[in-house]
């Protein structure tokens, strides 16, 4: 049986990995273009995933999913250890991903590459260590975890309620999420069918509501 927290955790990864291809896409696009991309659109999308994957999701595998997984088995300890520096390092490259976004803006073409490496290097970087949990860590979890514990990181989980994965915006986020959809292109659009899908709903409830 999959756990609600596992089918979330996967659903999240899917639209992290998503975001990440339409921002590598949009700067390579500019780049072949010589076109200098919509800053706003891509503050707002780097703002998303310091805002949801990062505050969110690594951090509740870091403080809830590892801590039970270490409780209950001694396997595995030194790749949690790597996936919670991982989660550490994570926040300090978003914020260094979204300085070198600003240098871009402000001091245009010669922080370019700067700014493109540095988009790589992140996407490379959470690609990487989502596939590992994926493959790794999740069905070792399904393995030893108790059913308390799954009741705990379910609650946990479902309260993310991350829009692109299809949950209705809270308030405070509704106009950030409404410029996300707006401004990511059509044909790039946000990878994978759910979030797509998620995306073509929220995209939906936002035009009967206006
Ligand atoms: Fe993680
Ligand atoms: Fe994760």
């Amino acid at each position: 049986m999959t756990h609600v927290a596992t089918r979330i955790i996967r659903e999240e990864h899917a639209a992290l990995a998503a975001m990440l291809r339409s921002i590598l896409l949009l700067i390579e696009q500019h780049r072949r273009e010589s076109t200098q991309p919509d800053f706003a659109a891509l503050r707002a999308m780097l703002f998303y995933v310091d805002e949801f994957p990062e505050q969110r999701h690594h951090r509740k595998e870091s403080e809830l999913l590892f801590p039970k997984l270490r409780a209950r088995t001694p396997l595995s300890r030194e790749l949690l250890d790597k996936l919670d520096a991982d989660h550490a390092c994570g926040e300090h490259m978003i914020r260094e991903l979204e300085h070198a976004l600003l240098g871009f803006e402000m001091l245009g073409e010669s922080r370019r590459l700067a700014f493109e490496q540095a988009a790589q290097r992140y996407a490379d970087f959470y690609l990487a260590h989502m596939a590992l949990e994926e493959r790794e860590i999740l069905p070792l979890a399904e393995r030893v975890l108790t059913v308390q514990d799954w009741a705990d990181l379910d609650e946990a989980f479902a309260a993310n309620r991350d829009p692109l994965i299809g949950h209705d915006p809270e308030p405070d986020y509704r106009a950030l999420f409404t410029r996300i959809v707006g401004i990511v292109p059509a044909p790039i659009g946000l990878g994978s069918p759910r979030t797509t899908i998620a995306t073509a709903s929220f995209r939906r409830r936002q035009q009967e509501t206006s």
